[in-house]
């Protein structure tokens, strides 16, 4: 719901804020719901970019005394989201806390890429139940993804009335007046604008950790790939300016982070919405890449925009990670037909070939997709095909999960689920066996790593991450913590090496 739409539905109901809680009400007029039909019609409307966005006075103090937990679903964009919550949290006053008995205010930042997803935070909804009848003072909110669906916003409102917000990934800047709102109704509160997307700069942001950091490039996706919600809950493509990027980086590479990544939906296309401006992201790269900061990756890719300004520039190397994640989904040139992927299996790997021929050194990771409507068993050899042929070095692999209001949901589907489930379990062999024969390759090399803390298993090991996001356990001292250090692997697992601290040897990158 737009901004005029909102007031206008103040107007019609006055009564608003009563004291009952009355949902029917909501369907009637407080509450128009985000529609997937609109948000699929991309307009002429312009972008709006503000600049200056600030916590009006009024707030300020709203949260003195009280603490805030936020739980975070799915992909890094809703991360760092969750980053920027954190800072208008701590910019009204509030606590982080790491426990929901202790929080004041709990939020689910959710995801609705796949069903699975969206039942671990129904269920989770379902929790918080007991908590919030014991403390009727807690604030519960659902934002996020999920919060954009029609279907998700109404099963809320009629089942689980013990949410007290619901916004959408459109309102994170809202938050502030979506607080007091709630604070003041004892209405649920619905903010989700069903539009397509701002650009808002000076955003606060508390950063999970000092050594990594995310750095939003663009927001939306224009793709449409048949199977996929994001382009409807993220609304359209839009880029902040290089100039707000370069002065981001700058300030976290002051700060003292080693690594940084550019994040966007579909990164590829940085740049292409900007109307005075002949600029896209090997143009920004190469710009980034003279900031004093030892690594900048970038996530995701879509191959039909990754072009070759991009190669040139990642050939120049230095701080620019020669580690690329191109989601193919599929081997299947029809397959990819139907997810409207808008390239064949041959396009795909004359990319890989064009990228390796640039960086020799290259490694690739990807996202796939088994089981889309009506796949064939010789479509999905095709996926294995390709997969041996490019040889990536780790895959996130899923079943198809239909989401409503997709194209792809409408599709019929002849693949029964233990088909999907034998495509996926075959698949994942592949990687593994590939992974595990490319981790082998490191044993006995030394490798720069990252030094995050101290292992999951083991406090007195440590781990970090290589410049091809391996993973690397080995004992060293903790004032590695935050620096990047070498490391002779001595033992090569599935998914991550062991090692030790090294001072010489041959270098691995
Ligand atoms: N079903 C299964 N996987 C999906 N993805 C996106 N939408 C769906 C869906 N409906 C996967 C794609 C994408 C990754 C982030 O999630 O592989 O690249
Ligand atoms: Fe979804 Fe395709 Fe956009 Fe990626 S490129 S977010 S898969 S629509």
């Amino acid at each position: 719901m737009n901004e005029k739409q909102r007031e206008e539905n103040s107007q019609v109901n006055p009564e608003a804020k009563k004291t009952e809680k009355d949902y029917s009400k909501y369907f009637q007029a407080v509450y128009m719901p985000p529609s997937l039909k609109d948000a699929k019609k991309r307009g002429k409307e312009d972008v709006q970019y503000q600049s200056d966005f600030s916590i009006p006075e009024e707030f300020k103090g709203l949260g003195n005394g009280k603490k805030f937990y936020i739980r975070t679903y799915g992909c890094q964009m809703n991360e760092h989201d969750t980053e920027v919550m954190a800072g208008i949290f701590a910019a009204l006053g509030y606590e982080a806390t790491d426990s929901t008995e202790d929080a004041d205010v709990i939020l689910l930042n959710t995801c609705a890429i796949r069903e699975n997803a969206e039942n671990k935070v129904f269920g989770e909804i379902g929790h918080l139940k007991p908590l919030k009848l014991e403390k009727p003072g807690l604030l519960v909110g659902v934002c996020g993804c999920m919060s954009q669906e029609e279907s998700v916003v109404n099963k809320i409102m009629q089942k689980h009335p013990h949410i007290d917000m619901i916004f959408g990934t459109h309102n994170i800047h809202r938050l502030p007046h979506i607080l007091k709102e709630a604070y003041l109704s004892k209405e649920m509160v619905i903010e989700v604008w069903s539009k397509e997307g701002d650009v808002i700069e000076n955003l606060p942001r508390v950063r999970k950790g000092t050594t990594k950091g995310w750095v939003n490039i663009m927001y939306g996706c224009d793709k449409f790939c048949t199977y996929c919600i994001v382009p409807y809950t993220r609304g359209k493509e839009r880029s902040r300016r290089p100039e707000e990027i370069i002065h981001e980086v700058r300030q976290l590479a002051a700060q003292g982070y080693q690594e940084i990544t550019l994040l966007g939906q579909n990164v590829n296309a940085y740049g292409k919405d900007f109307k005075d401006l002949d600029y896209g992201l090997g143009d920004l790269m190469d710009e980034l890449r003279k900031i004093d900061i030892p690594r900048i990756r970038f996530t995701t890719s879509h191959p039909r925009d990754f072009d070759d300004r991009l190669i040139e520039v990642l050939a120049k190397g230095g701080n620019l990670l020669d580690h690329i994640h191109l989601p193919v989904q599929s081997g299947s040139s029809e397959v990819l037909k139907l997810m409207a992927r808008k390239y064949t299996r041959e396009h795909y790997i004359e990319l890989v070939r064009k990228i390796r021929t640039a960086m020799p050194n290259a490694t690739l990771t990807t996202d796939i997709i088994v089981g889309f409507p009506n796949e064939t068993d010789e479509q999905f050899e095709e996926t294995l095909s390709l997969y041996r042929e490019v040889e990536y070095d780790s895959a996130y692999t899923f079943i198809y999960s239909p989401r409503e209001g997709t194209p792809a949901a409408k599709m019929q589907d002849n693949v029964p689920m233990r088909v999907k489930k034998e495509r996926l379990q075959r698949l994942n062999s592949l990687v593994k066996e590939i992974s595990a024969k490319k981790m082998k390759e490191y044993e006995g090399k030394v490798v720069e790593v990252l030094v995050e803390g101290e292992s999951k298993n083991n406090p007195d090991v440590l781990a970090g991450y290589t410049e091809k996001s391996k993973l690397v356990n080995f004992r060293g001292p903790r004032e590695t913590i935050g620096n990047i250090v070498k490391v002779k692997v001595t033992k090569a697992k599935t998914w991550s090496l062991d090692g030790e601290m090294a001072e010489e040897a041959i270098e691995v990158k």
